[in-house]
């Protein structure tokens, strides 16, 4: 009895000093202070935070867009140049799609070839939703990138595409309705701006 008294006398003892030593702690850190003369301080602050953290996060995301870019639309050129120029053989572009869907099954971005042209090889390279639309608009008056920052399930996206020209004289051979410089369509991605 007398030890569990004594026990439970020191258990008291510490719990007593771990208080008052968080207590001493809280009250000598200035912004306690600060919070509670200017409450708007620290909200600003926190926004501040959130906002810089976006804009790093956006600032990525943008440039793995131009990554990307540059990795397709190299091997795009490339097969082209050394491979394919035969209309029967595996174009380049059916090749990245298989790529963009590889990509996005591992978990990685979404990306798709879209058409600028109104008469696409594929139907499937349409543009299907507003952004998509408004961002063939945009090339087709000149642009050569388009951005937006959208919720896709829940969550921030940016959405970009880039256009696609036929930069190339191999191009023509399968896109004949098209000459040398024409705008072919655009390449579009998705990067997640939250985990
Ligand atoms: C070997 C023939 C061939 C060559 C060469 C070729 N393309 Fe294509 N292109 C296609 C085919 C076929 C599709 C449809 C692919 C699909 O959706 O599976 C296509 C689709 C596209 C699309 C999507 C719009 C659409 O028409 O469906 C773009 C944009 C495009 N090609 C750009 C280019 C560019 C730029 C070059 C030159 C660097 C090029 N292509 C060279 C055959 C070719």
């Amino acid at each position: 009895m007398a030890m569990k008294i004594i026990k439970l006398f020191l258990i008291s003892i510490v719990i007593f000093s771990l208080t008052s030593l968080t207590i001493t702690a809280t009250a000598s850190d200035p912004s306690y202070y600060d919070f509670k003369e200017q409450p708007q301080k620290p909200l600003q602050a926190l926004d501040d935070l959130y906002k810089s953290i976006l804009y790093e996060t956006l600032d990525r995301a943008r440039e793995t867009v131009r990554m990307l870019d540059d990795l397709y639309k190299t091997f795009i050129v490339l097969i082209t140049a050394e491979y394919v120029d035969d209309p029967s053989i595996l174009p380049a572009a059916t090749l990245s799609k298989r790529v963009f869907e590889a990509m996005n099954k591992k978990g990685w971005h979404k990306a798709r070839l879209l058409d600028a042209t109104g008469t696409p090889f594929n139907p499937d390279n349409n543009p299907r939703d507003k952004f998509e639309r408004e961002a063939i608009k945009a090339m087709l008056s000149g642009s050569t990138y388009f951005e937006k920052i959208e919720k896709i399930e829940g969550k921030d996206h940016l959405r970009a595409a880039t256009s696609v020209h036929a930069v190339m004289q191999g191009c023509i051979s399968c896109h004949p309705d098209r000459k040398f410089g024409d705008l072919l369509g655009a390449i579009s991605y998705s990067i997640p701006l939250e985990d």
